[in-house]
């Protein structure tokens, strides 16, 4: 048992096989059907992979960055050289996933553009449409900045991949503000950005 969960590999292919017989008993219950199941299989990965961020992100506010200043100084590098940077691995890719099948999962609904429109060219009058599309503006400028305001800056700040091995201190001190700023920014956009995805289905009436 304990050599089993050792290995994250198995532990994922058990959560895979535990999921499919659950799929196996709600296909029994005739609860979904060929026209239910592609769009339901992206928004449960569309909805794994936000979890994956959102709880990276999540991660580096509620626990990395607070507990920063108790680390003795010794330890302090194992962080930034090793946990930080694979951390940033799933991190970015994970955004990456949610905002793919997010978009994914609102142009298999028809509704992409009116989304990103805000219902505007029908006169603001789907409120579904216009909450799920507020979501996806939060959650797109959120994927915005891992990409090209976090990632950059914490490759700077952490001289991850030996991209920046001359940056002076006072440099990555800048790019590691930033970096922290913009987290902080997108940790305060994930409660409202939430708030629209499961409310666009489960707040409206009708
Ligand atoms: C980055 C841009 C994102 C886009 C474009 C996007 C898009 C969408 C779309 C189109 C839906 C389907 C709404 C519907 O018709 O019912 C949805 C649902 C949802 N999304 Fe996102 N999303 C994004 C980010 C996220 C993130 C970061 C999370 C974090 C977990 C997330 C979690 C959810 C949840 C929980 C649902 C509702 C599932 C349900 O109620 O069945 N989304 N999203």
């Amino acid at each position: 048992m304990p050599a089993f969960f050792g290995n994250l590999r198995n532990t994922v292919v058990a959560g895979l096989i535990i999921t499919l017989l659950v799929f196996v008993i709600a296909w029994q219950l005739q609860a979904l059907n060929g026209a239910t199941l592609w769009p339901f299989l992206m928004r449960w990965l569309h909805v794994i992979a936000g979890v994956m961020w959102i709880g990276l992100l999540w991660y580096f506010n509620f626990v990395s960055t607070p507990t920063m200043p108790n680390i003795p100084a010794e330890l302090k590098p194992a962080l930034g050289r090793f946990i930080t940077p694979a951390a940033l691995f799933w991190f970015r890719w994970a955004a990456m996933a949610t905002i793919v099948l997010g978009i994914g999962l609102a142009s298999i609904y028809g509704y992409l553009l009116q989304a990103y429109t805000l219902d505007a060219v029908e006169g603001f009058s789907n409120s579904k449409t216009i909450i799920i599309g507020i979501g996806m503006w939060l959650g797109t400028i959120m994927w915005f900045n891992v990409w090209f305001v976090i990632w950059p800056n914490q490759q700077k700040a952490l001289n991850i991949d030996n991209r920046y091995p001359d940056l002076a201190q006072p440099q990555k001190d800048a790019a590691a503000k930033t970096a922290g700023m913009f987290s902080r920014i997108n940790t305060m956009l994930s409660i409202p950005m939430l708030f629209c995805m499961v409310g666009a289905t489960h707040m409206i009436i009708g």
